[in-house]
């Protein structure tokens, strides 16, 4: 399985700060707010990511993550001209996919998920054949794409914001697809907002019978930090269960080192690179002194 981040839109909701830099290269606590995304698909074990973005800050995350060899990862860059939609990241990626399956992630979507991402990986790298979709119980579902379940959990509808919502289950910026994803992103036609939208790519999925969506289990954490509010709230949240354990959520180098993306040898490489005295240097060192 293949995987991109989308790192797309305008941050409007962050003006000005998004006049500064893109929302996705924003801190979150203590590292830019698209390291979460990009550590997720790696502890899916997806080396091969495309990222996407606007003309302005593609190269400016490239400038951050270059071809990603430093992380085992093999990455690579596309332009989306406009913020036309989600949905558009499979056109835009059609070269990239090839023959593969292929995981999305939106660059300021932030997931913490304890063990349940053993279960999500084993479903990412044995997804043959239809599309797995992910639930997450909010408040405020009419700000999302809105799962309505069945009592098995299986989805009857799916719909984009919806003014009266068919339950509380929002679909989360994750989504896993086989390899039609393409065809059928190319058949979409822009909504009334004037995107290509997800949701009609899974509702495509679902009419065929081939949509799964997973409910995050209780206790799992989901945030999107792109309004100021969210921003704050999510790094308070980074911050308090980093402080407390003393262990790092998404620290990439950590991650390519204990799912031995990179050997200890080039993890001592990334180590030396950073300035002596400084926390994230120590931290590693931790890491490979364990
Ligand atoms: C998008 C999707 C929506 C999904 C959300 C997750 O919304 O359209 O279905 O629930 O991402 O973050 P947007 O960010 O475009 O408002």
């Amino acid at each position: 399985m293949k995987g991109i981040v989308l790192a797309g839109g305008s941050g409007s909701r962050l003006y000005p700060l998004t006049n500064i830099v893109c929302k996705q290269l924003l801190p979150v606590y203590d590292k830019p707010m698209i390291s979460y995304p990009m550590s997720i698909l790696m502890l899916m074990n997806i080396k091969d990511i495309l990222i996407i973005s606007t003309p302005e800050d593609t190269p400016r995350i490239e400038s951050f993550f270059g071809d990603g060899r430093q992380l085992g990862l093999n990455l690579s860059y596309k332009v989306q001209e406009k913020p036309n939609g989600i949905a558009q990241a499979f056109v835009l990626g059609e070269e990239f996919i090839g023959d593969d399956s292929v995981a999305l992630i939106l660059g300021d979507n932030i997931f913490y998920l304890g063990n349940q991402i053993d279960v999500m990986r084993k479903e990412a790298n044995e997804l043959k054949d239809g599309a797995m979709i992910f639930g997450y119980h909010v408040v405020d579902p009419q700000r999302f794409g809105v799962i309505e379940y069945d009592k098995e959990f299986n989805v009857i509808s799916i719909e984009e914001k919806p003014a009266v919502p068919k339950s509380n289950y929002a679909a989360v910026g994750l989504y896993f697809y086989d390899n039609n994803v393409v065809k059928y992103a190319k058949g979409l036609k822009p909504s009334k907002r004037g995107e290509y939208e997800i949701t009609d790519l899974n509702v495509e999925y679902l009419k065929s019978g081939k949509l799964k969506a997973m409910p995050l289990k209780r206790g799992t954490a989901w945030l999107d930090a792109g309004t100021p509010e969210s921003l704050l709230q999510s790094s308070n949240f980074i911050g308090m269960v980093e402080q407390r354990q003393g262990l790092k959520i998404a620290c990439l180098e950590e991650i390519a080192y204990r799912r031995k993306f990179i050997n200890k040898e080039q993890m001592l490489e990334i180590i030396n690179s950073i300035k002596d005295g400084v926390d994230y240097k120590k931290y590693l060192m931790r890491v490979v002194e364990e």
